[in-house]
């Protein structure tokens, strides 16, 4: 019996082409890396000397127009997304998409129309879903355990930053931040968000604008929700409570080692993991495994198309209501 290996391009060799290039070079089951696409040359070469990839591109038009490639890891920046995903659609290749969508609303809605008309796989990259201590919580709470759920709270914080990210000047702090608290929001609730109020400003160097924020939202349901973004000088702070009418469940950071120290001093414990690139390495493997899996038994994406547009309308209802300082209703949101 020949085995089918679903041969799987990645288009970005930048941080998170790096990533899941890495997965699925070593830990996808069914799946090969087959090539690397990039702008530019250096970085793709440099990521398929790593991964052992044979081959490489700067224009993912080659991988587009080569029938044995069935699948494309789309993690170029954000403003790119769109245009490749309609290419992938139209060559008929499955894709999963780092968040956002696109950057851009209407090129947002191209892409997932492409999609839809071409019958191929999306699946947007909210990993934080396949993340086990987000997924303990999101069980609890179908399993009944906190009742009805009133509240919910996000914290979400970066480590402090040398410079602004070139993904984050395109994007901005909510479609590229943000849009995980967005996502975990409506994953855990399981309603829709109604209404969205942030305040937000300029209050550290080197974040860009704005860079610290708290924004509420108010869900279908009733629940309602703050969600806390910052940069710390302490590493990755990623922690979520959730209230209900029988109980509370909490989430601590995760960190490097247990081991506590205890002196004179005080108690002393490990930072919280520094960023995402460790703190959530193991979902970023769930996620693409799940994608490969969905491709090869014809089911649907864990997180589709549409989750990505959601979010990002919420992202664009926190920006005008940033703007505004007025709070916003989805239904102002075209
Ligand atoms: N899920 C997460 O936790 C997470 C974390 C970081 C970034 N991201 C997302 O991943 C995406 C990539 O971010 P990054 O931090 O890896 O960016 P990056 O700048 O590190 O890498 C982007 C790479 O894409 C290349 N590129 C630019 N235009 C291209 C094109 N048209 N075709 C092919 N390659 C092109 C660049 O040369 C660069 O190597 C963004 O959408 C970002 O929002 C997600």
């Amino acid at each position: 019996v020949t085995k089918e290996w679903l041969r799987v391009a990645v288009i970005g060799a930048g941080a998170m082409g790096t990533i899941h290039a890495r997965h699925l070079a070593s830990s996808v089951p069914g799946a090969r890396l087959a090539a690397i696409a990039d702008v530019d040359a250096s970085r793709a070469a440099a990521l398929a000397e790593e991964c052992e990839a044979s081959r490489i591109e700067t224009d993912a038009g080659a991988i587009f127009a080569d029938p044995s490639i069935e699948a494309v890891v789309v993690a170029s920046p954000p403003n790119t997304h769109g245009a490749l995903i309609e290419r992938a659609a139209a060559a008929g290749k499955h894709v999963f998409c780092e968040k956002p969508v696109d950057s851009d609303p209407d090129m947002t809605d191209r892409a997932l129309a492409a999609a839809s008309r071409a019958g191929i796989k999306l699946q947007i990259g909210f990993n934080r879903r396949f993340d086990p201590t987000f997924r303990a919580v999101h069980s609890a709470i179908e399993a009944g355990r906190l009742g009805r759920p009133l509240l919910l709270h996000l914290f979400s914080r970066d480590p402090r930053p040398t410079a602004v990210s070139s993904t984050r000047a395109i994007a901005g702090l909510f479609l590229d931040m943000t849009i995980h608290d967005f996502d975990m929001a409506r994953f855990l609730m399981q309603s829709e968000v109604t209404q969205v109020y942030a305040l937000a400003g300029t209050m550290m160097e080197n974040c860009g604008e704005p860079d610290t924020a708290i924004v509420t939202l108010r869900f279908t349901s009733g629940a309602i929700a703050t969600i806390d973004n910052a940069h710390t000088a302490y590493g990755y702070d990623q922690r979520v409570e959730v209230f209900g009418t029988d109980g509370c469940i909490a989430t601590e950071n995760e960190q490097p080692d247990r081991a506590r120290l205890v002196h004179a001093d005080g108690r002393i414990d490990a930072l919280p993991l520094y960023f995402f690139g460790e703190r959530y390495l193991a979902s970023y493997l769930a996620e693409l495994r799940a994608f490969v899996h969905c491709i090869q038994n014809d089911g649907e994406p864990a997180v589709t198309g549409q989750d990505g547009r959601a979010a990002a309308k919420v992202a664009a209802a926190a920006q005008r209501s940033y703007e505004t300082g007025q709070p916003v209703r989805m239904s102002e949101i075209g």
